[in-house]
């Protein structure tokens, strides 16, 4: 039986303990607000947004896990990605779940709705391509598979971009927090194109962050261009200075800049503390 918080041997982990537990927070946090009246006047749809949000996030943070490992040169580390990724997969299907609940479990409604409006298609899509990949992650199924496997689950990282393209179209009007997302996958997705011997090293995270910027800066532009009549320019314009606050491509920045300091730090105390081990041997 597959245990959550032990490895295959059995041998009890508490990273995995951790996380296991970590994944339920904001599920509890929905839940409490609903039952305390908190989520009024339409908890149904602070539901749907919540798992919205979180299930996106949750696929991110399995996205984010390979770069981190290799970048802390944490390689226990990836024995979460699979509970993290399945975690979204929990919170996609519950999304489903409260979209239903909102049509009154009519059937032929929600079946209808999806079919007739864009970003819900999209989202179904994404959706059954995320089930796909979770029903194929048993080890059973990894060990079948063989190569196939790793093919079929390069597939998550369309699925994110239609998730995160779901995101953009359901947000009206300020998409300030799609684009954010969008411009950390950027910067995942570029590092995953790098060489291995790049990622392992030091100088390319500056470069990560001076690119994943203005790619984000850029998505910006786009959406603002292609499905909205505001001014794409003066969109763009904003980002120059910070008289209007943090931008998304700046907070990208932000995020690109902390990494350079997890990698250096790292680094450091790999140096440092070789000599010291040596000593106390
Ligand atoms: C059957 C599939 C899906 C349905 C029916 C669905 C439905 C919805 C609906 C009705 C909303 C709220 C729209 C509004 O406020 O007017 C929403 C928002 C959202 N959905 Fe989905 N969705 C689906 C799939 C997905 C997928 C695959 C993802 C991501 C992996 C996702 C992530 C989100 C996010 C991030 C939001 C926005 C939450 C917020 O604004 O705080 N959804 N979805």
């Amino acid at each position: 039986m597959i245990v959550p918080w032990r490895d295959r041997r059995g041998k009890f982990l508490p990273l995995k303990a951790a996380v296991f537990v970590a994944v339920f927070v904001p599920a509890c946090f929905y839940a409490y607000a609903w039952i305390v009246g908190a989520a009024q006047p339409r908890p149904i749809t602070e539901a749907i947004w919540g798992t919205g949000l979180w299930a996106i996030r949750f696929f991110l943070i399995s996205l984010a896990i390979t770069p981190v490992a290799r970048m802390l040169q944490w390689p226990g580390l990836l024995l979460v990605r699979r509970m993290v990724g399945l975690t979204g997969l929990a919170y996609l299907v519950a999304h489903l779940f409260f979209y239903t609940m909102d049509q009154k479990f009519v059937l032929t409604t929600v079946v209808t709705e999806i079919l007739s409006r864009f970003y819900l298609t999209i989202g179904f899509v994404a959706l059954l391509g995320f089930a796909a990949l979770g029903v194929t992650s048993t080890n059973a199924m990894i060990k079948r598979m063989g190569r196939w496997w790793k093919r079929l689950h390069y597939a998550t990282y369309g699925l994110i971009a239609m998730g995160v393209f779901h995101y953009f179209i359901q947000v009206k009007a300020n998409v300030s927090e799609p684009v954010f997302v969008a411009g950390l996958y950027v910067w995942m997705m570029l590092w995953r194109a790098l060489p291995m011997g790049w990622q392992r090293g030091v100088a390319v995270y500056p470069a990560l962050a001076v690119v994943a910027a203005p790619a984000t800066a850029g998505i910006e532009f786009a959406w603002y261009a292609v499905a909205t009549n505001i001014n794409p320019w003066r969109v763009l314009a904003v980002n120059e200075s910070l008289n209007f606050g943090l931008r998304p491509a700046h907070c990208v920045f932000i995020a690109g800049v902390v990494v350079v300091g997890l990698v250096v730090g790292r680094r450091l105390a790999a140096r440092f503390s070789g000599p010291m081990l040596a000593r106390s041997a």
